[in-house]
């Protein structure tokens, strides 16, 4: 049920939105420098690939970025990289996704509490892939496998950071999607349906906390950028004309900044719009 003020209002978020993440405008955007000063923002997956770029950049923006992933090494980078640039220090949360329990994400929850009391941005960027195979053949172990890195535990992780969410002033959280979510691909298995999962999950989030809230929610498809992941997906791929992943930060900056204010439930692309 919804009311035609409350669809009146998202058709105009729509409208900014459209206009706001246009690819020219995203081409154009020219974020201050200390954009992100003081606000506090969790990334998953960002030990390599996009998330670790990601994290990079919020950091360089001055960002405190919390950065999660599976591999201590990985993430023990990023942080070096972070403090060596002289950016607010970092923290660090070693968690597998496809492992984590309920406890690990309560004990998540009171640390980022005890730390650094709200949070100002949740970036869902870590995801399995999966096999590329025909459903009526896909293996239900990987299955299942993808469905708690992709979906559960972007679930579990949302509930855990809401109530820090809910103590900043300007919050954003963005889950990671693809264009196999948008418009069904065959062979895509797994991946493909939690895609959609997440898209669906964002919406229902944002229009949860619409009303008197200050989070919003948006998905992002990054389009086809040169990570692990990638040759993984595309193993013959000829990689030479792949976007690097540095290439694309021009949309996250703009969407756990104060410039996207107002835009929610929107499923944006990175490279086009
Ligand atoms: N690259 C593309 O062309 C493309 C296109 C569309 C959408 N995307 C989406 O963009 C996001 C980032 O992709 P990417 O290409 O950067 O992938 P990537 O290079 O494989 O990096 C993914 C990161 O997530 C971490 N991760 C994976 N499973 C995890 C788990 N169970 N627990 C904790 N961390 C885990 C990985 O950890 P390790 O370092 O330990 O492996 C890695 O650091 C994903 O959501 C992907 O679906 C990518």
């Amino acid at each position: 049920m919804d009311s035609v003020e409350n669809e009146a209002r998202r058709n105009a978020a729509c409208q900014v939105a459209k206009s706001s993440m246009s690819k020219k405008t995203v081409d154009r955007y020219k974020p201050a420098p200390d954009l992100l000063v003081g606000r506090t923002i969790l990334v998953t997956g960002a030990g390599d690939g996009i998330g670790r770029a990601v994290a990079l950049t919020l950091a360089d923006h001055k960002a405190t970025v919390i950065v999660l992933g599976r591999t201590a090494k990985k993430l023990e980078r990023v942080y070096d990289q972070i403090e060596q640039a002289g950016n607010p220090r970092p923290a660090i949360v070693t968690l597998d996704l496809s492992q984590a329990t309920v406890e690990d994400y309560e004990k998540l929850a009171k640390t980022l509490d005890d730390e650094f009391g709200q949070l100002d941005g949740l970036i869902h960027n870590a995801a399995e892939l999966g096999t590329l195979t025909p459903l009526a053949l896909y293996d239900l172990g990987t299955w299942s496998k993808v469905f708690t890195v992709n979906v559960h535990a972007a679930l579990m992780l949302t509930r855990a950071c809401l109530p820090a969410l809910h103590k900043s002033k300007d919050a954003s959280i963005l889950f990671t999607s693809a264009d196999v979510g948008r418009q069904g691909r065959a062979y895509w298995g797994a991946y493909g349906v939690t895609c959609f999962a997440v898209e669906g999950m964002m919406q229902i989030l944002a229009a949860e906390l619409e009303a008197n809230t200050a989070i919003r929610v948006n998905s992002l498809d990054p389009g086809p950028v040169k990570t692990a992941m990638r040759t993984r997906a595309y193993p013959g791929e000829d990689t030479e004309h792949l976007p690097e992943p540095e290439s694309i930060m021009a949309s996250y900056l703009y969407l756990m900044g104060p410039d996207s204010k107002g835009v929610t439930g929107q499923a944006l692309s990175a490279q086009s719009c």
